[in-house]
């Protein structure tokens, strides 16, 4: 996709601007401000390589991280060669046995027409163990790189109990598949877009393998409360290189989700009234003050719904699917990237992710 028909995706109809327009064309302008603006700071070691030093892959997730690549694929499929994830075939290919590993994936997070606790928790997964990072964390020590599970101990901080049921589903795949070269950190970011493209109507984001694993825990206090304040809230994703537009597009992901701990005597009790499928509903009924108690809204939702800063991106979500999918996909990998010092090395898999499933 070229960068400008990107653009025109992002800002939707209203920000499609023609000559000429005068005064028109200033209020666009306005307009277009209060659009969604996607996180363009540079990550890992991409800071400091040039262009000329770039790999294809580099120069795509480059691209994807300025804002102007596309960070969603829905054209390019590969089925794995005959003979099984033991055959020479397979191993010839670095992405092969990753198309074993959507299979197994897509098979326990898609069932009844909706995403499952499996799918739900991988999304929220990829998120805490990736979130664990600020620019200024020292080298090796946070971002997605498998800790939260293999620590032993992340698991145990009071923001991951909701996610204790799902560590033993990723040791069982890192079981099977690490003897394959793979990796729980790249592991735990591929279930997270698997898992979001197996909630009907979610997107089909571009991926990268070559996350390297770290066995220490990461360090505490870098993920967000339910509780905070919206300029608390975006302080705390600036410090990962996330804007206001991306925590809107990120905090999205709700619309799929179900609590357990913020309202105990609700448990199970969704964000949305189509839980499981990635459709807007999550923010048109966050800002909808007649919504039924039945559904649980989080302080920190409400608070960036309404956010001065923030509430005019939200409303272009709950009005534009597409733009919301496109910021969704690409702060989401920015977010898989986190920590991560060799994305230049890394090899691009997008071919293996799984079919998109139609809302
Ligand atoms: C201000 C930022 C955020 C806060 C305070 C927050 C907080 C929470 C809380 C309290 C829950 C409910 C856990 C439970 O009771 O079981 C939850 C669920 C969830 N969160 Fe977030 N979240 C934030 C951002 C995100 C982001 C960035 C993502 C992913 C991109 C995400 C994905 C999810 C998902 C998928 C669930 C549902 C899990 C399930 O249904 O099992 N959240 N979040
Ligand atoms: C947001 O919360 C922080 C931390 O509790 C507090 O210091 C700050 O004053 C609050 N900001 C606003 C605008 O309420």
């Amino acid at each position: 996709m070229k960068a400008s028909v990107i653009v025109s995706t992002l800002f939707g109809s209203a920000a499609i601007a023609h000559p000429g327009m005068g005064k028109a064309m200033e209020e666009i302008k306005q307009i277009a401000k209060r659009q969604f603006q996607p996180s363009t700071e540079m990550l890992g070691e991409l800071k400091t390589l040039t262009d000329s030093q770039l790999s294809t892959t580099g120069k795509a997730i480059k691209a994807i991280l300025l804002g102007t690549g596309s960070p969603i694929d829905t054209t390019t499929f590969y089925t794995a060669p005959s003979g099984g994830k033991d055959a020479a075939a397979c191993k010839a290919d670095r992405c092969c046995v990753w198309k074993y590993i959507a299979n197994d994936m897509r098979a326990v997070m898609f069932q009844n027409g909706v995403c499952t606790n499996i799918a739900r928790g991988s999304i929220r997964l990829g998120f805490h163990d990736a979130a664990t990072w600020t620019k200024t964390t020292p080298i090796g020590q946070g971002g997605a790189d498998g800790s939260i599970i293999l620590s032993g101990t992340e698991m145990s901080r009071g923001e991951n109990s909701a996610l204790i049921p799902i560590g033993p589903v990723y040791t069982a795949w890192h079981n099977t598949y690490k003897s394959y070269g793979v990796t729980m950190a790249d592991l735990i970011q591929f279930g997270a877009k698997v898992a979001a493209g197996s909630c009907p109507g979610g997107p089909r984001i571009r991926h990268f393998v070559g996350r390297v694993d770290n066995p220490n825990a990461n360090p505490a206090g870098l993920l967000p409360s339910p509780f905070a304040n919206a300029s608390t809230i975006l302080t705390t994703f600036a410090a990962k290189t996330i804007g206001p537009g991306g925590v809107v597009a990120l905090l999205g992901a709700h619309t799929a989700s179900r609590q357990t701990v913020i309202d105990p005597t609700q448990v199970g009790a969704a964000q949305d009234s189509t839980p499981g499928r990635w459709d807007q509903n999550y923010f048109s009924e966050t800002i909808n003050p007649n919504t039924p108690s039945t559904i649980v809204k989080f302080q920190s939702d409400i608070n960036i719904a309404n956010d001065a800063v923030t509430s005019p991106v939200w409303t272009q979500f709950t009005n534009n699917k597409a733009a919301w999918d496109t910021a969704y996909a690409a702060e989401y990998i920015r977010m898989s990237l986190m920590g991560f010092q060799d994305i230049n090395g890394m090899v691009e898999c997008t071919k293996v992710m799984p079919s998109v499933l139609p809302l």
